[in-house]
C-alpha cells in the first residue's frame, strides 16, 4: 500500500552551484552526504510528518514559526527548521565568498567595530556552540547586527530576527573535511565561503 502523501510536499531544493563547487574548504564528498542524504532525509520526513495536519498547505517558513510555539508539535518543528535551515545555508556559501564591501562592511563595522572584530567573534561563538547547531549573523529588532548561535534545529525565524548568514556547526558540516577542527573549519568558511551578498540581500 502506497504511503500517504502531503496535498503540498516539499521537495529538496536545487543546490545553487556544483557540488564540487565549495572545495576544497567544503568537499564535494561533503556535500554530497550533507544536501543528497540529510537535508533531503529532513525533507522527506517533514512530507510524512504534515499529512492530515493542519500544517499541509503551508510554506514552509509558516510551519517553522507555527510549530515552535507547539510542544507537541516538535518532530515537525525539527525537520522543518533543519529543511529551512539547510536550504538558508547552501545560500550562504558563494564559491568565490571574498570579503565584505558597501553597506554589509558599513554595518559591521558599526555594530562589531570592524569586519576583522566580527569575524573573531563570529568564530568564538560558533566554536564555542556546545554540541550540534548553527551561528547566525542576524538583524536584531533594532536594526543592529548581532551574531547568535542556535541548538540542533533551532533557527532565528522562530524567534523574531532576521537572519543574514548562518554556518553549519554540525558535526556533518565538516567532519570528512576538518574532523575534529571545527576552529579551522569556520574560519577558512569566513575566508572563503561566506557569501557576503547574500547577507547584503537580506539586510534589506
Ligand atoms: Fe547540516
Amino acid at each position: 500500500m502506497p504511503l500517504d502523501k502531503p496535498k503540498n510536499a516539499f521537495s529538496l531544493p536545487a543546490l545553487p552551484y556544483a557540488e564540487n563547487a565549495l572545495e576544497p574548504v567544503v568537499s564535494a564528498n561533503t556535500i554530497s552526504f550533507h544536501y543528497g542524504k540529510h537535508h533531503a532525509a529532513y525533507v522527506n520526513k517533514l512530507n510524512e510528518l504534515i499529512v492530515g495536519t493542519p500544517y499541509d498547505g503551508m510554506s514552509l517558513e509558516e510551519i517553522v514559526t507555527k510549530s515552535a510555539k507547539s510542544d507537541k508539535d516538535k518532530a515537525i518543528f525539527n525537520n522543518a527548521a533543519q529543511a529551512w535551515n539547510h536550504e538558508f545555508y547552501w545560500h550562504s556559501m558563494a564559491p568565490k565568498g571574498g570579503e565584505p564591501a558597501g553597506k554589509i562592511k558599513d554595518a559591521l563595522e558599526s555594530s562589531f567595530g570592524g569586519v576583522k572584530e566580527f569575524k573573531e567573534a563570529f568564530v568564538k561563538a560558533a566554536v564555542g556552540q556546545f554540541g550540534s547547531g548553527w551561528a547566525w549573523l542576524v538583524k536584531g529588532a533594532d536594526g543592529k547586527l548581532k551574531i547568535t548561535t542556535t541548538a540542533n534545529a533551532d533557527t532565528p525565524i522562530a524567534h523574531g530576527e532576521t537572519p543574514l548568514f548562518t554556518a553549519d556547526v554540525w558535526e556533518h558540516a565538516y567532519y570528512l573535511d576538518f574532523q575534529n577542527r571545527r576552529p579551522d573549519h569556520v574560519t577558512a568558511w569566513l575566508d572563503k565561503l561566506a557569501n557576503w551578498s547574500f547577507a547584503e540581500k537580506n539586510l534589506g
